[in-house]
């Protein structure tokens, strides 16, 4: 589906609504430029699954785990540049057991689970957002 969102709560209303499918295994990768809305669906979906403390972008660390009924997982993998094995053994234990929310997953090249859920983020104005969700069959 793809739709335009006038407001960063549409878009975290969307997320909310994508989150009722997802269970524990589950990736989802969230692209787009910079500010183009990817942490605040992300934010929208962590707090639909039960996440109730501050959801913001992992910039300093690779990845948070927020405890919730099914744990969430955040990763931004903005800063890194292509994976080697060492690095993914750092990252393998945030999809365990995790719903898991990926920004830039572009740069985790073929380590990354597969997505569950492609969303992709775009800038129509200020407060305007194209997004679009392609979903696994049977999601
Ligand atoms: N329709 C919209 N959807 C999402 N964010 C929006 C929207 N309109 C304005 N914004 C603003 O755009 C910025 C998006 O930031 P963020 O979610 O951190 O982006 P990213 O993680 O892609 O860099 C926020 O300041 C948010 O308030
Ligand atoms: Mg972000």
């Amino acid at each position: 589906m793809q739709t335009v969102t006038s407001s960063p709560e549409a878009t975290e209303a969307l997320a909310a609504g994508l989150a009722e499918h997802l269970s524990a295994g589950d990736v989802v990768a969230v692209s787009g430029e910079l500010g183009a809305g990817k942490t605040t669906f992300v934010r929208g979906a962590a707090r639909a699954l039960g996440v109730t403390g501050p959801v913001s972008s992992p910039t300093f660390t690779i990845g948070h785990r927020y405890e919730a009924p099914v744990p969430v997982a955040h990763l931004d993998l903005y800063r890194i540049a292509g994976l080697d094995p060492e690095e993914w053994g750092d990252l393998e234990p945030y999809f365990d057991g995790t719903i898991a929310f990926v920004e830039w997953p572009e740069h985790g090249g073929d380590w990354l689970p597969a997505a569950r859920a492609v969303v992709t983020l775009k800038h129509v104005d200020e407060s305007h957002r194209s997004v679009r969700i392609d979903c696994d069959p049977g999601l």
